[in-house]
């Protein structure tokens, strides 16, 4: 079957999108394009130490005018990942690429998400309002923030001395091993 590319979207230190590379001969797809949103973002570290293209993004650039279809047109980019990526997806790249763009959400969809909820900012929610469990959530983009089909999520047990960090540690490790497997199924179906 033919590799499927990716173009991984990413604004941070891009641990996942680190994993989601380690993991292209095992899935059998191929990280094409890496997309950062900010230059000081270390992911782009990992798209120079891999020798992959990469594109940094402005941002009114990105809102306002469809250019990058064209850089992903180039590459022949067959799904988007976001990776961390900080930005809300115009609807231009929504709509050319319907059901084609997935993201990673450190939290249980529906709950602890929307404007504000990334980061640490989201195990600090969890944490505060006394959950018993968390988890994440791997789901499909669309028009509206974080509410697109869910593909996969995984459930934790909060311990009884859980902090935000300790929550966040587990959860990234949660992220590695399933964002890679998801995006594997997904990209064949
Ligand atoms: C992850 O927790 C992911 O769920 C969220 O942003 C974080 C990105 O971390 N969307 P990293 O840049 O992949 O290390």
């Amino acid at each position: 079957m033919k590799t499927r590319n990716i173009a991984i979207f990413a604004s941070g230190r891009g641990s996942n999108a680190r994993a989601i590379l380690e993991k292209e001969t095992v899935y059998n797809y191929h990280v094409a394009l890496i997309i950062v949103s900010n230059p000081k973002a270390a992911v782009l570290h990992l798209a120079k130490e891999n020798n992959r293209p990469f594109l940094i993004l402005d941002k009114k650039n990105f809102q306002d005018t469809s250019e990058i279809l064209e850089t992903l047109k180039g590459h022949q980019i067959d799904l988007i990942c976001l990776a961390g990526f900080l930005w809300k997806v115009p609807p231009y790249l929504i709509q050319s690429f319907p059901d084609k763009i997935i993201n990673i959400h450190p939290a249980l969809l529906p709950k602890y998400s929307g404007k504000g909820m990334y980061g640490i900012h989201v195990h600090k929610a969890v944490v505060s309002s006394q959950e018993t469990t968390s988890g994440i959530t791997i789901h499909l983009v669309n028009e509206e923030y974080d509410k697109g089909r869910i593909l996969h999520q995984e459930t934790i047990q909060l311990n009884e001395s859980e902090t935000a960090q300790s929550l966040a540690d587990r959860i990234l490790v949660l992220e590695h091993k399933w964002f890679p497997q998801v995006i594997g199924a997904f990209i064949t179906t």
